[in-house]
């Protein structure tokens, strides 16, 4: 077992080097969940914790960094949405507060934004939907890139996290850490990227059960319950009518969703309503969707955000154990091999 922990911690040295863990695996950041207790129980843990900050004030996330810092002295980052509009004054929290690693996630970073980032000595990490992206992100100076699939929970692209990881990790895993984020559920799985030259992994919706996440008990019931068909893409009813889509468990929302773009573009078809009133009311309808169901637990009306990962979700359990069960598994695959194919010194 111990040439194969030592294995895994070569396989991932770069990530752990990067992140200064112990562990290279990431705890994405999830709107109003990943707060003080979820991202402090990752870090203390040996993982990577990341504050979601969502649409929050500067003041708001200054306050959320200095209590996180209270609850650990481990390495953690923050996730900064990059339309917030006042992305600049967020960046120059991170760096009062001396954040040591900042994500720029939800939507493409502009140079401008990843150079305030770094100015402030934070390594800055992007997330790369496409190879192109991510030569362009890394020319603009970001330190690493979340290349993250389908699969995963919350707002998603197109292609899947396999996929990616074919079209990405050969060219940018020799020039900057990569972290593969998206269904990732266990540890042959983390293995298996380390090998095509990821980094290392970033997880949301295995964390979300944790015993220190303050998600509702609805909510975690929910995912405890759900298998991986359950956890389905928001559907689009119109091509004139773009949604970003959003992968969550399917329940009332996801469903009245569909009637309700439905019934606005029949009033839009009719002239009782012009186009881009239309579209707004459509993007409205799912604003608190997610505090809905994470704070007050209502998963039927609210938006339960998960990746398809949520079927290997089957207990709550404290973030230590679930970080112990991914390296477990990690170490098993690794020492498997060693019983298969034994090793000559
Ligand atoms: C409930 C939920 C909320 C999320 N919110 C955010 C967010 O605010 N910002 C972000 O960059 N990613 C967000 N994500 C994505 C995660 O950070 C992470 O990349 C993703 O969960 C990884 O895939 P997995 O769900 O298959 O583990 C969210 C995911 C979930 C499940």
């Amino acid at each position: 077992m111990d040439s194969a922990r030592q294995r895994l911690d070569y396989l991932w040295r770069r990530g752990r080097d990067f992140l200064g863990t112990d562990l290279a695996i990431l705890g994405g950041a999830m709107s109003w969940i990943s707060e003080r207790n979820l991202v402090s129980a990752i870090s203390n843990g040996g993982g990577f914790g990341v504050i979601a900050s969502g649409s929050t004030t500067p003041d708001r996330l200054a306050e959320e960094i200095g209590a996180t810092q209270e609850m650990t002295a481990k390495p953690f980052g923050v996730n900064l949405i990059t339309m917030h509009p006042q992305l600049d004054a967020l960046i120059d929290v991170c760096g009062e507060l001396q954040v040591g690693h900042i994500v720029l996630a939800g939507g493409l970073p502009s140079s401008s934004a990843i150079k305030r980032a770094k100015d402030t000595g934070a390594k800055v990490m992007c997330f790369a939907p496409a190879l192109v992206i991510a030569r362009k992100l890394v020319r603009s100076g970001a330190d690493a890139l979340v290349i993250e699939g389908t699969e995963a929970g919350g707002h998603i692209g197109p292609v899947a996290t396999s996929v990616l990881a074919q079209e990405i990790l050969p060219e940018m895993g020799p020039v900057v850490p990569v972290f593969v984020a998206g269904g990732i559920g266990r540890g042959e799985a983390i293995v298996s990227y380390l090998e095509m030259g990821a980094a290392g992994v970033q997880l949301g919706t295995r964390f979300v059960c944790a015993g220190e996440c303050i998600a509702h008990p609805n909510f975690k019931h929910a995912f405890i319950k759900a298998s991986a068909r359950d956890a389905v893409p928001s559907v689009q009813v119109d091509p004139s009518f773009p949604v970003i889509p959003v992968r969550a468990l399917a329940n009332n929302a996801t469903r009245r969703f569909v009637e309700f773009q439905q019934e606005v573009i029949a009033r839009f078809r009719a002239g009782g309503v012009e186009q881009k009133q239309a579209q707004l009311e459509i993007e409205h309808f799912w604003s608190g969707a997610l505090r809905r169901a994470v704070i007050e637990g209502d998963i039927e009306n609210g938006s339960v955000m998960a990746g398809q990962s949520v079927g290997m979700v089957m207990a709550e359990q404290p973030t230590a154990a679930i970080l112990a069960e991914l390296v477990g598994q990690a170490v098993a695959t690794l020492a498997a091999r060693d019983s298969r194919h034994p090793v000559v010194v």
